[in-house]
């Protein structure tokens, strides 16, 4: 492959990738035309077309019963009139007054791989719907959504692909179309802004698919980088990728420590966007960027490594908010900042006992090599509150095993010490509707179970209530009581098989969304 595409390829790629939105009056040739209908079996579109009309008509009175995700296909070519398509695909809502943006995502995802399994993936309009009280530009918003994060396969590594199949690993682009001219405005808006988001969370899940070996903590640097090049704000971005020199100038010794055991080397990352208003104090995320998590020499059974690749979904998690905020250009301050390491066992790995001296100054004796995540953690907050004075910080991590057995993949489960905090998540978590499960930080209980015999904190508790310890932890590196959220999303990152909009098992994407909505929605807000 040539380095330098020509500068026409590009652009011919680029109008390629973009979703159009249009009048279905201008829609021809379609090789299918996507259509909603509900449960009494009512198209939620208005079509003036007579044609299409009477395609439908009897599908309608027979086999459609409206419901939810069913699928019904319609061929309309023994039809002369018909020129907009040679197929409608029936796709049922259930009842319509209910739908909220989380079904738009789920039926447009449905619909795309309605159309994979047909192995049609050229030429698809999808007639956004206007029920009543819904707006298109919602609608619209959530439909390309879903049709990004339906896409996503995880057997990208398959060499032999039946020829029924590779229909399946095409990207499917609709051509979003309205029935009503004045709707157009509302359903462009829409688009671009979920089809940027629906991308950039996919952005996220490809990173979080990749195999320990082929993403460690220097290749998550180069994907980072080639992030920002290619970022429409990249002059605006400033970014830092500290190797172990910086480390060990800044004595983050959590982050060396869990790095110590594997040849590829830990890294820091810090990206900063100040877009906002000047002297606006920032919000910071901090990921758990642990490519790959054997346990260490505290080492984990075989089948609990399986997923660890995705250990780094922390990470992923924040780096794509920061690249939603930023391709949206969302004039706001925000910092991702992420320590990565891969977790080995070797020679040259932490043993269970020693001691480790913290960015803080605070020594942990580490008992446990396996409990990792907040080691490396413990350094990034640390360097959050004391280098900005953020208005507030927010962590995510694959961090316990113990937040999955308690919430499984329902929810992620949080953690502050700050209540109107918690209450802009929680508002922010329904609007996108990312849960968000609050979890106990009772210290009575708690804290006493980190106490060391020999440093100032050791770094597991007891087995009973593994979360709850594991964020107590992490509030030890929170330093001027700045307001601060932990995520655990060891149950709800990754999904064991498809579930709504999200077609297989893998990553999530869980909360990435949440996030940069909060971002938007709160960056000026005080929490203090
Ligand atoms: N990365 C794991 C947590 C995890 C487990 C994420 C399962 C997703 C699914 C973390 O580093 C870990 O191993 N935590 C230990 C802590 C324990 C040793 C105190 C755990 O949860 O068992
Ligand atoms: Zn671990
Ligand atoms: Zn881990």
């Amino acid at each position: 492959m040539t380095r330098f595409a020509h500068p026409l390829i590009v652009l011919c790629m680029a109008t390629f990738e973009k979703n159009s939105v249009s009048a279905l009056s201008k829609a021809q040739n379609l090789e299918a035309l996507i259509l909603f209908g509900d449960d009494t079996k009512k198209i939620l579109s208005k079509i003036t077309d007579r044609s299409l009309a009477e395609a439908i008509r009897t599908p309608l009175t027979m086999d459609f019963k409206g419901r939810y995700r069913e699928c019904l296909l319609v061929y309309t070519e023994e039809k002369p009139a018909i020129k907009t398509t040679k197929r409608i695909i029936l796709v049922g809502t259930g009842k319509s007054a209910k739908l909220t943006n989380h079904h738009w995502r789920t039926l447009a995802s449905t619909a795309v791989h309605y159309l994979k399994n047909l192995g049609i993936t050229k030429n698809i309009g999808l007639l956004l719907p206007s029920p009543k009280g819904q707006k298109t530009s919602e609608i619209a918003m959530a439909s390309a959504q879903g049709q990004s994060l339906g896409q996503i396969g995880f057997d990208l590594f398959k060499t032999e692909r039946k020829e029924e199949e590779k229909a399946r690993f095409e990207t499917i682009r609709f051509q979003f179309l309205v029935s009503d001219a004045k709707e157009l405005r509302g359903a462009q808006d829409g688009v671009a802004r979920g089809s940027l988001i629906g991308e950039d969370v996919n952005w996220a899940r490809r990173l979080i698919l990749l195999p320990g070996g082929d993403l460690y903590p220097d290749v998550l640097v180069q994907k980072v980088q080639e992030m920002v090049a290619k970022s429409p704000a990249k002059t605006k971005i400033r970014a830092e990728y500290w190797t172990e020199k910086e480390l060990r100038k800044h004595s983050f010794g959590g982050l060396l420590g869990v790095g110590q055991g594997s040849t590829h080397r830990p890294r820091f990352i810090i990206l900063e966007y100040f877009q906002g208003k000047r002297g606006e104090p920032p919000i910071v995320l901090v990921g758990k960027g642990i490519t790959f998590d054997s346990g260490g020499l505290s080492l984990k059974p075989p089948a609990s490594q399986e997923t660890m690749k995705y250990d780094m979904a922390g990470s992923a998690s924040v780096l794509s908010a920061f690249k939603i905020i930023t391709d949206l250009g969302i004039k706001c301050n925000v910092v991702a900042l992420v320590p990565t390491a891969e977790n080995m066992p070797s020679g040259t790995a932490i043993r269970p006992g020693d001691v480790l001296r913290m960015a803080s100054g605070k020594t942990v004796e580490v008992l446990n090599t396996d409990a990792e995540g907040r080691l490396i953690l413990a350094d990034g907050l640390h360097y959050a509150t004391t280098h900005y004075k953020p208005k507030a910080v927010i962590d995510v991590a694959t961090l316990t095993g113990a937040c999955a057995l308690a919430v499984g993949e329902a929810a992620a489960g949080v953690f502050t010490n700050n209540k109107k905090l918690l209450s802009a998540l929680m508002t922010t978590s329904e609007k996108v509707q990312e849960n968000l499960w609050p979890l106990p930080d009772f210290d009575d209980y708690y804290v006493p179970l980190l106490k060391s015999e020999i440093a100032d904190l050791k770094n597991i508790g007891t087995r009973e209530a593994g979360a709850s310890t594991a964020s107590i932890f992490l509030r030890n590196f929170i330093s001027n009581n700045t307001p601060w959220a932990h995520l655990d999303i060891a149950g709800c990152g990754w999904y064991d098989a498809g579930r709504d909009f999200i077609a297989s098992k893998g990553p999530s994407g869980i909360p990435i969304r949440l996030l940069a909505q909060f971002i938007e929605d709160f960056n000026q807000q005080s929490f203090s």
